[in-house]
């Protein structure tokens, strides 16, 4: 075969500035969400053992950590809760004085440009752990509804400019939605947690909120991990319900099903680079085994490559601060 019969795609390789110029997929600080979680109490700040890096911290040390992700150029954040008493309805997960709502408060004082999203989900509040309230055996889909739509609303009234339900209860937007609107949030949009599978990825975060169901597991509402078609189904009821963003979660192991919901549906897509994707980064890191800067930009990558428009990642911070050195 002479030279000249086949394609030379290397010649666009040879030279840094050249494939800086045709990076098809290039990453922006604006479009991660950075997560926090946060405790009662002023001054604290715990370590999280899986997730090196990453604390738990009370809302005064949260408003810092918000300002320390705008000044990375990370715009946003979702907050996670975690509460000093678990009961079986998760009844603080509403209240004025939980750590979230203190929180929100907190970081809209000292960093008002700030964009607060809120996880609206019962299983940090549950001593069961699970996501929403007991009857007999199951998870009561019905009977939780109203206990979201609350938490959901007690979240806009401190101030929050988004909620993210992510419990997995069918109808969980509907309700949210109308809970908004009847209370006077009409403008709050809602981010769905549509496709969520039951997944070991989540591992690390349970032990940062305490959150491991005490008895049975969460595959009776979170998705089964095979299931690619069903988490269409998902996103379309996410979408009639009226969410405004739509979701899906783990990212890594679910890569095609954000490439078909981006291909799908013209509705914001997020993803959820999950504690788990996190944890194996800088477990692997640490014991000097992968380069963890560049497997986590690679890791970003890849998800925005199969199509979010934003990602939720623990990275957010380093990973902004990385790209702006460019
Ligand atoms: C709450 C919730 C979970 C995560 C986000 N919201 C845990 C779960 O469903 O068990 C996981 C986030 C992560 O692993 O980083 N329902």
């Amino acid at each position: 075969m002479n030279s000249d019969q086949y394609p030379r795609l290397r010649r666009l390789r040879r030279n840094a500035t050249l494939r800086d110029m045709l990076n098809e997929n290039r990453l922006s600080a604006s479009e991660f969400i950075y997560p926090i979680f946060v405790l009662n109490g002023s001054g604290v700040r715990t370590t999280i053992e899986p997730m090196p890096g990453i604390d738990q911290m009370s809302a005064d040390i949260a408003a810092e950590e918000a300002q320390r992700a705008m000044a990375a150029g990370v715009k946003s954040v979702l907050l996670f809760g975690i509460p000093d008493v678990k009961d079986p309805t998760g009844s603080r997960s509403s209240s004025p004085d939980e750590a979230v709502q203190q929180a929100i408060s907190a970081i809209k004082r000292s960093s008002p440009a700030t964009y607060v999203i809120t996880d609206v989900c019962l299983c940090e509040y549950t001593d069961h752990g699970h996501c929403g309230i007991i009857s007999g055996d199951e998870v009561d889909n019905d009977a939780t509804l109203p206990l979201l739509a609350e938490t959901a609303i007690s979240h806009a009234e401190a101030g929050a400019d988004m909620v993210a339900p992510s419990a997995m209860m069918d109808g969980q937007v509907s309700a949210i939605r109308s809970g908004l609107n009847d209370n006077g949030f009409p403008d709050i949009p809602i981010m769905g947690y549509s496709a969520k599978y039951a997944s070991a990825f989540y591992g690390p975060f349970r032990t940062a909120v305490d959150s491991a169901p005490q008895f049975g597991d969460r595959r009776a509402y979170q998705m089964a991990p095979g299931q690619g078609r069903e988490a269409m189904r998902e996103i379309e009821a996410d979408i009639d319900e009226g969410a405004d963003i739509i979701m899906v979660k783990p990212a890594l192991a679910y890569l095609d099903v954000i490439k078909e919901a981006s291909m799908r549906y013209d509705t914001p897509l997020a993803a959820y680079n999950v504690s788990g994707e996190y944890s194996m980064l800088a477990a692997a890191g640490q014991a000097g085994w992968i380069d963890r800067e560049r497997a986590m930009l690679e890791v970003l990558g890849s998800i925005k490559r199969a199509g979010a428009d934003l990602i939720i990642t623990y990275s957010a911070i380093e990973a902004a601060e990385i790209i702006s050195k460019g």
